[in-house]
Order: structure tokens, then C-alpha cells, then sequence
């Protein structure tokens, strides 16, 4: 790197990660969002690389986005490895949660133009600014082609060039040999050089040792040329080209941000450092020593639970919801060990989305939520961690030499206490003993069997509600879009944690569970049991895991068994509901209209009493705008348009102009929701259709009344719109005109004349509130005798000292006294004294002979129990006792 200039400081995170977006699209590359942690392929659980979105884009698919159309796509990637956890925290090298910058071409440039703008970027004063002498590079063994680049083009030295093969420098590693299937080809690694406090090895030692602190992989350059598809007769791989030749490229952005801010590792960075520092804070240990892998454990894993809890994966026991709550869980055992008894990871969340909203504005919406799910995990493993932690403690101390914990103990900790079967496996190590994981596996297995074989579920931490038990259940089947009262059967009943809360499934139901940003349904089941005897319950709330509803029922008469027949009657709420959600759709259709194409919903929520809509947009909506879209939607709604839903193949509702979320997971098969009607808007048709599962009216005309009520920022180029439809709308404008009218009445007006009153008034104020001042600036002349005051004047330090009391002044008039003082009284410095208030002026001369007045004041002011400051020529302070700060003055006057 360039001799770091010590005027500016060196670039954050988000400003490497913008400029390399930046760069990318000065070299003609479309923007892309990063895909979800949740991945865009069955492959992998999380997304791993940045590539992984563009898949079918690889292997010919037409380069069509959301965004538009473009061959050569960047993108900043969130890539999550949380397999093999243990590392994190431990080294400073292993992070769960990384990001990668990508530059990507679809059959457009090649290899050697991304070898030139990976060494622009890189090494230009105005991007990266890194020495040249300090990169290195790896290539494929016989990429003869990539070494012609890197040393004609670039004159990298042939011995900062080493050749390996397809384990290090092929995309996905050893993919000829092993998989995965699919694009892959050989690529390109750059390296830096950290120089020799790093470590005292050579560039020729790597080819040796692979593993070097001071050699530091910063971007790997792929060339995916080839789709392999599994092994031929003998064994050996096929690689068929690809369509055509493709670029893949990840920068490692930490790696990137460690070099540039030159610090030794992640922690040092601008995103963790703050992390690692409130966390020394809050539970007082520093960040030292081998209590210091915990700060980091909980800081890394801070951050990644955050981003992928926004990303809308639920903590839970199974598949990738419990990958995240074992981390979480190892966090708080950590933070456990930090003495933080107390949740206290939750509040580490509003520094990760300071830190990372820059990149992921989704973040701030989501922030609530992530904080929500984070505190809840928290409190329920704390209050068995303590206990877990004796038991486990124990058993390993009883252990002898026998250097294995059984799996039974291990099932037991899972089981009671929650204990992740990694977590115990990472305390038992820490004691040198070995888990016996085959023995905890049987353990499981005997206990999910017999869990199943029951047709209540007992409800513990491994089969909490909504997870294990109703895995093996079928889906259920969902009528309510058109039925609204409708028969099932109950499937199960899981006990709850009140005595009559019950948790139901239903074969087939009406309500409709929580999904889409549209809240779940409430209502009532009905039931008749064999021996003629009633029951009811009320439905508080639904949602799903997977695809069986859950249904949260208070029981108020009777008893809810599997096999009982129910009449569930969904409440009034949904017609409220529905109106919301066609509200939704209208209204993103609207903005798009008014604002551009550009506007992307960002979150929303459809609830019986409001909507609120988060979307992309970088400015606040002027008074016109959000006019044009309140009655834009007005007009759908008086035109009282048919609303249609059907389901589809997902290609024919992308054809017919569907908008679909960016990055949310579609099957092939999805429902659209239609308005049956376009509205003009300067001339132009505007259409709503919309890929949807959610529940809407029949004709736009139900909607009735749509107020829009707020337009706020809620995250850069993120705003969030609130309002109303139906009854709620006409609610809330008869609030407002009843608060409008009491406001006139305790003016005397009508609230047709209460602008000019209000205007009068304040001029009316303006007026009384000048006079004051000028009474004061009186009163405080008067006080001082017309001018003649501070002829008392006394010596202080080498300064000729006035000082005066006076009672009733404050403020701008206190300081016009002191004024006035300096001037009639010839005196250096000046304190006038008020009730409460203190000044303290010294004349330009006197300052330069080294007068200060902040300096004074700050000894007077405490002596009249306050505290004050200023510059050496003003200074003004509270106190509670000007007589003491007078005293104070006269004492030290002698
Ligand atoms: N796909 C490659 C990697 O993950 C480069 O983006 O390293």
C-alpha cells in the first residue's frame, strides 16, 4: 500500500465495498443486490459465493434482472460457512459470516480484462492505492494464457507467479475430481503481501507450506469455462463447455479492509472493533488475554445471527434455523463466561447495523426483529445454561481417565438444558474429552420416536411447538382464500404454556398463517365431541412452519383431541385485512408509477388496523407525489375493479409482467394476484399484478376509504409509507377532525380560520417575546446604574477585575450586561452574575496578554455548584448559587 497519508483516514468497509461497486460500473457492470443467506440452489444450506445466484446465467440463461438486462453484473455477497463454527473466535482467521465482492461477465469479457481490473482496482492511487511490488499471484498449472496477462500487461515478475493445480487453483476446489456438478473452471488468487511482521516466510515457501499470516488471499479470479457433469465409465470427469466462457471473481472484503486500514486482523477492522469494544464494556473484562476469544466469539457471531435473522431465517430445531441458534448459543455461552448473566447479545445488534446498514439497508427494517428473536433466544438458554453447565461441569469431572463423555449425557444436556451437541462437544475438548456422538445420535433417534408415537406432544426444548412435532405431519391444506367458515380435523394438539393455550393442526383450515407480511389470522373452532359434549376455542394467532398451520387456541369449554372434527370460523379482522393487503398492491403499483420502475418493495406489513410499506427510494416524497399516489389509488378503488388470483408456472406469470419480490425464493409453481383494470396516470396505464400468497378482496371497491399517513426514511434509499384503508381510514380522518375542531374551539374559530389564528397568534408571540428581551436588557441597565457600575474595580492575576450581581436577567440579556460592562468599566475581564446564570467576558486585549474566561468560569461556577466552559474572550455557566461563585471571586480577589 501507499504510504498511508496521515491527514485522511483510511477507507471503512463500506467504503471499499461502494467503491468496488462503483469501479465495476464505471467498466459498464449492472448493480445487483447480493442474494439472501438462505440459497438461491439446493447445494448448499446458506449462500456460500456470489456466483451461486447466476448459476443459470453461467450455464445460458438470459442475463435478465429486476434491475435490467446486463452481461456483466457486480455485486457485494453475504456468504455464511457455519459448519465448522469452532474455528471462529478461536483463530482470528475463520469468520461464520464473510463478504465477497464479485465482478461477474456471462459470455461478455474474458480473462484478461478481468486480470486488468482486478490489478486497476487494486493497485490505482484512486482505488486501492496497494503497492504492486507487494501482490503475487497463483494460476492453474497450464493457464499459460493468465500468465501472459499478469506479467506482459502488468509486469508482475515471473517469480511472484506460482502454478498450482486443481486444489487450489480450480472454482469449486478439486470440482473436476469431486463436484459439485455444474459451472466450474480454473482460476486466479491474488495475494498481498503483509510484509515481514507478519511472519519471516518467503513467497517461494508458500508453494510449499500453503499457509502463510503474512501472504494474505485477497480476491480469487475464476474462469468458468466448463459444466462438469459427473464421471464417465472410467472414472474420470466430464467437463463439457459451458455455452460460453463466463468470470466469477471474489474479493474477500475483511481481507481487503485489513490491508487498507493496516491492522493484524478482522477484530482491529471498523465493523468489529466497536463490537469487540462494547462488549469489553458491558461485562467489564477487557479485551485481553484468553478471556478474549469470547469477545470475539460474541462479536463475530453478533453479526452473523443479526444478517441472517434479517434475511428471515427463524431460530428453530431444525435444519437451518437451529445451524443459527447453535451459534447463537455458543455466543451466549460465551458471554455467560464474560460474567454477562443477563441477555446482552441483543444489544450489540444496533452496532451491527450501524456498521453493515450500508451495504444491507434491509438491515434497519429489520433491526426490531433480529433484536426481538435474539432476546428471546437468549432468555431461554439462560435460564438453563447455568444449570447445564453445573451438570456438564460434574460429568466431566466424575469422568476419571476415561477420556469420553457418553451420548446419553450428551442427549441429556441437549434434551434439558439445550445444550447443542457442538457446544458440549466444544466444552468437552476444552477439557480434553471426546463426545461420544454415535451414542447421542441412537439417543435421539429412540427419543424422536417416541415423541412421535404420541399424539400430544410434551412440550420440551427438543420438540417445541412448531418444530420436531410436526415435521412428519402433512401439509395443510389452505381454503381460506374462498371460505371463510370451513370444516377439518385435528392432526394434533400440542399443550401449551398456559393450562388451556393449546397449539392445533388442522388437515384443512380457513385461517390463514402468518407469511407474505401479512399477519395470521384470529377467530373461533367449534366442536362437538362423541358424547354430544361442546367446545370452543379462540384462534389467537396462526402461522407455519413449513407447510402445517399451526393454530394458537385459547380452550374455553370442553377438550380439543386428535381425530375431533372442528368448525373453524375465521373473525372479522380478515375482511380488514384483505383490504390492507389489495391497499399494498395498489399502492406499490402506484409508486412505481409516480417515482420510476427503480422502486423495489423493501418489507412490508398487512395488519386489520394499518399497512405499512417499506420500498427503494433515495428522496423523501414532495407533497405532489404523495398526492398523485393517494389518488391513484383512489381510483382503483372507485373504479371497483375484479380482483383475480390464480396459480402459475412461474415463467408464464414472469411473461404476463408479475412483480415479483427481488430475491425471494419462488417455487415453480406460484400464485398472481390480478387487478382487473388499469387506471391512468399522465396518460399512461398503470396495471397491478403482483406474485402473491396472501388474502385479498374480491372487487377494489371493498377497499372503501385509503389514507396514506406518513412517508419516512427508515435506512439510506430505504422509505417507509404508512396507511390506512376502510374503516380504519375513515376512523382515523374522524380522530383528526375531532382533534381539528377542538383545536379551533379552544381558539374561538372554525378549522376553516384557524391557519390565519394560529398565524396571528405567533405574531402576537414574536411581538411579546421581543418586548421581553428588551425589558430585561432594562431591567439589567437599570440594575447596573445606567452604565456607571463596575467602577469597582479590583486587580486579579495582573487583570483589572468588575464584577456585578443582578437578579432577573438571563440568557442573550445576561451576556448584553456583560457587554455593556466591558465597555463602560474599562475593566480586562467581566463577571456579571444572575440567579442562575453566570458570564464571564475579557477583552481582546486582555486575551492576548493570556487572559480566559473559560478558564475563570470554570472555577466560579463550580464554587456556585455548576459547571461552565467557554473561549478565552466569553464563557457563560449554570450554577445553582450565584452568591457562592461571587464569594468565590471575592475571595480570590482578596
Ligand atoms: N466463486 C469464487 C469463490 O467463492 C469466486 O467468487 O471464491
Amino acid at each position: 500500500m501507499t504510504a498511508p497519508d496521515s491527514t485522511t483516514p483510511p477507507l471503512t468497509t463500506a467504503d471499499i465495498r461502494r467503491k468496488f461497486l462503483e469501479f465495476f460500473q464505471s467498466k459498464g457492470h449492472l448493480i445487483l443486490p447480493g442474494h439472501s443467506v438462505i440459497a438461491p440452489d439446493p447445494t448448499t444450506m446458506f449462500t456460500v459465493a456470489g456466483m451461486q445466484q447466476f448459476k443459470p446465467q453461467f450455464m445460458g440463461a438470459p442475463a435478465v434482472f429486476s434491475q435490467g438486462e446486463s452481461k456483466r453484473v457486480t455485486t457485494a455477497q453475504k456468504c455464511v460457512r457455519m459448519d465448522d463454527i469452532e474455528n471462529v473466535g478461536r483463530t482470528r482467521r475463520h469468520l461464520s459470516l464473510f463478504e465477497m465482492m464479485g465482478n461477474f461477465s456471462f459470455g461478455d469479457y474474458f480473462k484478461r480484462d478481468t486480470i486488468a481490473w482486478a490489478w486497476e482496482f487494486l493497485t490505482s492511487p484512486e482505488w486501492m492505492g496497494f503497492d504492486r511490488d507487494r501482490l503475487y499471484v497463483t494460476i492453474y498449472v497450464d493457464d499459460d494464457e493468465a500468465f501472459g496477462y499478469w506479467t506482459e500487461d502488468h509486469g508482475l515478475p515471473a517469480d511472484h507467479i506460482h502454478r498450482f493445480g486443481a486444489d487450489e487453483n480450480f472454482w469449486p476446489a478439486d470440482a473436476p475430481l469431486q463436484g459439485p456438478n455444474g459451472p466450474c473452471g480454473p482460476c486466479s488468487e491474488i495475494y498481498y503481501d503483509r510484509g515481514p511482521k507478519y511472519g519471516d516466510d518467503t513467497w517461494a515457501d508458500y508453494a510449499e507450506t500453503r499457509e502463510s499470516a503474512r501472504f494474505l488471499e485477497v480476491w480469487n479470479l475464476v474462469f468458468p469455462e466448463f459444466d462438469r457433469q459427473g464421471l464417465d465409465e472410467n472414472g474420470e470427469p466430464v467437463l463439457a463447455p459451458l455455452p460460453f466462457k463466463n468470470i466469477d471473481t471474489g474479493m474477500g472484503l475483511e481481507r481487503v479492509a485489513s490491508v487498507v486500514q493496516d491492522v493484524p486482523d478482522f477484530y482491529t477492522n471498523d465493523v468489529f472493533a466497536p463490537l469487540i469494544e462494547k462488549i469489553a464494556e458491558l461485562s467489564g473484562r477487557p479485551y485481553e488475554g484468553e478471556q478474549s476469544v469470547s469477545h470475539r466469539v460474541i462479536a463475530e457471531h453478533a453479526r452473523s445471527v443479526s444478517m441472517v435473522i434479517a434475511d428471515g431465517v427463524a431460530l428453530s430445531n431444525t435444519g437451518r434455523g437451529y445451524v443459527v441458534r447453535k451459534v447463537l448459543r455458543r455466543a451466549s455461552r460465551h458471554a455467560y463466561l464474560l460474567g454477562l448473566t443477563e441477555p446482552s447479545i441483543y444489544q450489540l445488534v444496533p452496532l451491527v447495523v450501524e456498521r453493515m446498514k450500508d451495504g444491507y439497508p434491509e438491515l434497519v427494517t429489520e433491526q426490531g426483529r433480529v433484536q426481538a428473536a435474539i432476546l428471546a433466544e437468549e432468555e431461554r438458554f439462560l435460564r438453563t445454561l447455568e444449570g447445564g453447565m453445573q451438570r456438564l461441569n460434574g460429568l466431566l469431572e466424575s469422568l476419571g481417565d476415561e477420556k469420553v463423555l457418553s451420548g446419553e449425557d450428551a442427549f441429556t444436556l441437549y434434551d434439558t438444558y439445550g445444550f447443542p451437541l457442538d457446544l458440549t462437544q466444544e466444552i468437552a475438548a476444552e477439557h480434553g474429552v471426546d463426545v461420544d456422538v454415535t451414542g447421542y445420535e441412537v439417543a435421539l433417534e429412540r427419543a424422536q420416536e417416541t415423541a412421535r408415537a404420541g399424539s400430544k406432544f410434551g412440550k420440551s426444548e427438543l420438540f417445541d411447538a412448531g418444530a420436531e412435532a410436526v415435521q412428519n405431519l402433512p401439509q395443510t391444506e389452505f381454503v381460506g382464500y374462498d371460505l371463510l367458515d370451513a370444516e377439518g380435523e385435528v392432526l394434533a394438539v400440542l399443550e401449551g404454556e398456559g393450562g388451556t393455550h393449546r397449539t392445533v393442526v388442522l388437515d384443512r383450515t380457513p385461517f390463514y398463517a402468518e407469511g407474505g407480511g401479512e399477519v395470521g389470522d384470529t377467530g373461533r373452532l367449534e366442536w362437538t365431541n362423541a358424547a354430544g359434549e361442546r367446545g370452543e376455542g379462540r384462534v389467537l394467532n396462526t402461522h407455519k412452519v413449513g407447510g402445517v398451520f399451526l393454530h394458537e387456541v385459547d380452550v374455553l369449554s370442553g377438550e380439543l383431541s386428535q381425530g375431533q372434527r372442528v368448525r373453524g370460523v375465521v373473525g372479522p379482522e380478515r375482511a380488514a385485512i384483505q383490504r390492507h393487503h389489495t391497499a399494498t398492491h395498489l399502492l406499490h403499483a402506484a409508486l412505481r408509477a409516480v417515482l420510476g420502475s427503480g422502486v423495489r418493495q423493501a418489507g412490508s406489513l398487512v395488519a386489520p388496523g394499518r399497512l405499512r410499506f417499506d420500498f427503494t427510494h433515495a428522496a423523501a416524497l414532495s407533497a405532489e407525489e404523495l398526492a398523485a399516489v393517494e389518488t391513484l389509488v383512489s381510483r382503483w378503488v372507485s373504479a371497483n375493479f375484479p380482483v383475480h388470483w390464480q396459480e402459475m408456472p412461474i415463467e408464464a406469470a414472469k411473461a404476463a409482467g408479475a412483480t415479483a419480490l427481488f430475491g425471494e425464493k419462488y417455487g415453480d409453481t406460484v400464485r398472481v394476484v390480478n387487478v382487473e383494470g388499469d387506471v391512468d396516470y399522465q396518460g399512461a396505464a398503470v396495471h397491478s399484478m403482483e406474485l402473491c400468497g396472501g388474502a385479498h378482496v374480491r372487487r377494489t371497491g371493498d377497499i372503501g376509504a385509503f389514507v396514506l399517513l406518513s412517508d419516512e426514511n427508515v435506512a439510506a434509499g430505504v422509505r417507509r409509507i404508512e396507511a390506512l384503508a376502510g374503516e380504519a381510514a375513515t376512523a382515523w380522518v374522524r380522530g383528526q377532525l375531532g382533534q381539528l375542531g377542538r383545536a379551533a374551539n379552544l381558539l374561538n374559530t372554525g378549522s376553516e380560520g384557524l391557519e390565519d389564528r394560529i398565524s396571528g397568534l405567533q405574531g402576537q408571540l414574536r411581538g411579546a417575546e421581543k418586548e421581553v428581551v428588551q425589558l430585561k436588557q432594562q431591567l439589567a441597565e437599570a440594575q447596573m446604574g445606567g452604565g456607571s457600575a463596575g467602577g469597582d474595580i479590583r486587580e486579579l492575576g495582573g487583570y483589572r477585575v468588575a464584577a456585578v450581581r443582578l437578579s432577573g436577567v438571563e440568557g442573550g440579556a445576561l451576556r448584553g450586561a456583560a457587554d455593556k460592562l466591558l465597555e463602560s468599566s474599562g475593566a480586562d475581564l467581566v463577571v456579571v452574575a444572575s440567579d442562575s446564570g453566570l458570564v464571564v467576558k475579557a477583552s481582546k486585549d486582555a486575551v492576548a496578554r493570556g487572559a480566559h474566561a473559560g478558564q475563570l468560569i470554570g472555577r466560579l461556577a463550580a464554587a456556585g455548584g455548576g459547571k461552565g466552559g467557554g473561549r478565552p474572550d466569553m464563557a457563560q455557566a449554570g450554577v445553582q448559587n450565584a452568591d457562592a461563585a461571587l464569594a468565590a471571586l471575592e475571595s480570590a480577589l482578596g
